[in-house]
């Protein structure tokens, strides 16, 4: 056992003296968020509801303590909250997690919001769309769409059957299992199209970033999620060359994008004959490239013409 906590772990620990332990060693560590880190170990491992911590933080932690240690060394040798406690929330939606899934991160919500403000603009949220999510991981995107649009319907592909396995659970955990199907495939090759949404985050972090990752990413995340190849751009080069026969004609697509890749994503979807537009993030990055129906004069949160004349600019 860690020295740090040989004299203080054990089943007398309350868990406010467990929050206090536990935060300081990982702020110390580095850890972005200590103080929820510790709690959320606490409530997966000894069951301490949120309540809990503010009224009665003198609750011992009681048998769970030498699982509630292992975890709190694990988690100071890097080991990801998510990772150790197999689940984490996406879309305010609980997502079950395992080794052959990406934990769904925040910025991702930014597809969610795109693809839904592009339908609150055409269709409706209750129209029955078809949506296709390439690459689904943990099923985050494509059950938080379902979540939102009552009448639709969804297929999720991903190449690791593990994956298609764990999102058909996820899907049924937050109750759209009735309206989703989960493959095993390599993106589109096996499906035949007419979808209103294709959605993507697929892998885009070029082959030769990927030792420069944080840790936390690079030795706990399935390598299949982050590699993009050479530029990163793989993945969605495959998947926007196929739009032209899975896109409905009034479709729309919408891929996740990294730093630096949005300019590249708007030629490939203007390729494919989509006009295309931006979506930033929280942090105002562009998170987002939108294929919408070239006809169609849409607003996103930050428009191409306007991207194209920051870049003359600059
Ligand atoms: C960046 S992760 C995204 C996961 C999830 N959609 C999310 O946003 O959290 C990319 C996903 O693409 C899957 N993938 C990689 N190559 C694939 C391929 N050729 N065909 C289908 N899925 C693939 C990976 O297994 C991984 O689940």
């Amino acid at each position: 056992m860690d020295p740090r906590f040989r004299d203080t772990f054990g089943p007398e620990l309350s868990i406010g003296k467990a929050v206090e332990i536990m935060t300081a060693s990982f702020a110390q560590a580095g850890c972005s968020t200590p103080g929820l880190d510790a709690r959320l170990l606490l409530a997966d491992i000894a069951g301490v509801e949120r309540i809990e911590f503010i009224v009665a933080p003198e609750r011992p932690v009681g048998a769970d303590w030498q699982r509630l240690t292992e975890a709190t060394e694990r988690r100071l040798a890097g080991e990801p909250v998510a990772r150790l406690i197999g689940s984490w929330e996406f879309w305010s939606l609980p997502f079950a997690l395992d080794a052959s899934t990406l934990v769904p991160r925040p910025e991702t919500e930014t597809v969610v919001e795109a693809v839904l403000a592009a339908i609150d603009r055409s269709s409706g949220r209750d129209a029955s769309l078809r949506i296709l999510d390439l690459g689904t991981g943990c099923g985050a995107i494509l059950v938080a769409l379902l979540s939102e649009l009552p009448n639709a319907f969804g297929i999720g592909v991903d190449r690791e059957l593990g994956a298609a396995r764990l999102a058909q659970a996820n899907a049924e955990r937050n109750r759209v299992a009735k309206r989703a199907a989960f493959i095993a495939g390599d993106w589109a090759t096996a499906i035949v199209g007419n979808f209103d949404v294709v959605v993507s985050n697929p892998p885009y972090v070029a082959t030769g970033a990927i030792a420069t990752l944080d840790p936390e990413v690079r030795c706990h995340d399935p390598p299949l999620a982050l590699d993009g190849g050479p530029d990163g751009l793989c993945a969605h080069r495959s998947i926007i060359a196929d739009l032209p026969r899975l896109l409905a004609r009034e479709g729309t697509a919408a891929f996740e994008v990294g730093a630096g890749q949005a300019e590249a994503v708007v030629v490939l979807v203007e390729g494919a004959n989509l006009r295309p537009a931006i979506w930033r993030d929280l942090a105002g990055r562009d998170r987002v490239v939108l294929g919408l129906p070239s006809a169609r004069q849409d607003t996103p949160n930050k428009p191409c013409d306007e991207m194209r004349r920051e870049k003359d600019l600059a």
